[in-house]
């Protein structure tokens, strides 16, 4: 009945309605795993679109949340507010800004860049000078509201909307080989001085099909748009909270950027929750409380006590010293594996960086291909094999919770194989 009833009232993210097939109906979730109403046990080896990071129904969150629940599920964020936001904020900023700078809540990734986007542009204004352009990796993903669009990479994904979508500079992703002509084709793009900010995923580009890149690449960009005062955003809503090594990829960094966002992992993968954290500079042009320098946006659910309860027991967890080992191990085993798949001949570019292990499968056509068909292949006999996978197209990952067990990964490992095999 309920997969009747899904498909007779509901439409799913990123589908056609009229094509879908079954969707998996789930009833239970704990650690890993997630069980169906038929009985069958799939490991979570994406956690959820990469959100959940210490288990499915952990009993400490749990136990925050019910704790929280009791006393306040809910208040207006303006005018009001609450001690699980404001300790929140606090350990936020604290990791993000090491101190310094402010967070200002929203909904999910997609509103963090949002807000982000806005908080550029309005800084210029406020500042009294006009830069509206954007820069932007090739293949960047960063949501799908107007303005998180428009910084991502025009495709099928965009299409419909493109004449709607405002002004962007793209460069390629660098690599020791174009490195030198990115520079050059930036220093071009800079001289004009319209770019407000450059925003950038930090080391792995996710639903651009997991692409990774060198920190050290990165801070040249970085180093040479700030010299003409261009603000840098990071956008950590796949990357944050350890998922790459360290609590934000941006660490791998030495400077920091002007925003970063967050969300996904931000409560543990628990409940919808955006966070954008803002430094010194960008707040000094919203210091004057004239209604031209205020900054007109807020969500109904901003700031909601509940997800901060999640969001502050998560931190707990990636506070303590058995969660980070567990991390750490995590991260040598994808190494491991990484090594391992590496010779097989169906893939190429087998690469891994922190948690997330990613690989090419080989295709007539060369490249990354989010429609190709293999993709179907790939997810289906995974899911056969008990296996939550979510290839992008061609490119098949795996981006556990941190608490995945031994037994779960071989299950996996032994999973891919069978997939790769399905592919030949
Ligand atoms: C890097 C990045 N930014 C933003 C988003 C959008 O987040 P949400 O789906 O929560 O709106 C995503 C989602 O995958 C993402 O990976």
């Amino acid at each position: 009945m309920i997969k009747e009833n899904d498909h007779r009232y509901i439409w799913h993210p990123f589908s056609s309605w009229s094509a879908e097939p079954d969707q998996v109906p789930v009833v239970k979730g704990k650690a890993e795993f997630l069980y169906d109403a038929e009985g069958k046990t799939y490991i979570d080896a994406i956690s959820s679109w990469w959100v959940n990071i210490h288990g499915h129904s952990h009993p400490y969150i749990n136990q925050k949340i019910a704790e929280q629940l009791a006393e306040l599920e809910h208040v207006i964020f303006s005018g009001f507010t609450h001690a699980p936001a404001v300790t929140l904020a606090e350990r936020l900023v604290q990791k993000a800004g090491g101190g310094s700078g402010k967070i200002f809540f929203s909904d999910n990734g997609s509103t963090s860049v949002e807000v982000a986007l806005k908080l550029a542009i309005q800084f210029w204004k406020n500042r009294g000078e006009q830069r509206t352009v954007f820069l932007a990796f090739e293949g960047a993903y960063h949501g799908d509201t107007f303005g998180s669009m428009s910084v991502s990479e025009r495709d099928v994904f965009t299409q419909a909307f493109e004449k709607l979508l405002f002004n962007v500079e793209y460069i390629p992703l660098p690599t020791e080989e174009n490195i030198q002509d990115i520079r050059r084709k930036l220093a071009g793009i800079l001289e004009e001085q319209r770019v407000a900010a450059f925003i950038y995923e930090p080391l792995v580009q996710g639903a651009g099909g997991m692409r990774m890149y060198a920190a050290e690449h990165l801070q040249q960009l970085v180093t040479l748009v700030r010299q003409q005062g261009v603000l840098c955003i990071a956008d950590e809503v796949m990357t944050g909270f350890g998922r790459t090594g360290t609590f934000f990829a941006s660490d791998r960094l030495p400077e920091r950027p002007d925003m970063l966002c967050m969300s996904k992992a931000l409560t543990g993968g628990y409940l919808p929750m955006g966070a954008t954290w803002v430094n010194e500079q960008v707040l000094s042009e919203f210091r004057q409380a004239t209604p031209e320098r205020t900054f007109y946006h807020g969500h109904s659910f901003t700031g909601n006590p509940i997800a901060c309860a999640a969001a502050n027991a998560s931190l707990d967890l990636l506070g303590n010293a058995a969660v980070q080992q567990g991390i750490e191990e995590l991260e040598f085993r994808m190494v491991a594996l990484a090594d391992e798949f590496s010779a097989h001949p169906r893939l190429q570019d087998v690469r891994v960086c922190g948690t997330i292990l990613a690989m090419d499968v080989r295709v007539p056509d060369e490249g990354y291909f989010y429609t190709h068909p293999v993709k179907k292949i790939l997810y289906d006999t995974a899911l056969e094999n008990g296996v939550l996978l979510r290839p992008m197209g061609n490119v098949l990952y795996v981006l556990p919770p941190y608490c995945i067990r031994e037994e779960s990964l071989e299950q996996v490992r032994q999973t891919l194989y069978k997939c790769l095999e399905k592919t030949a």
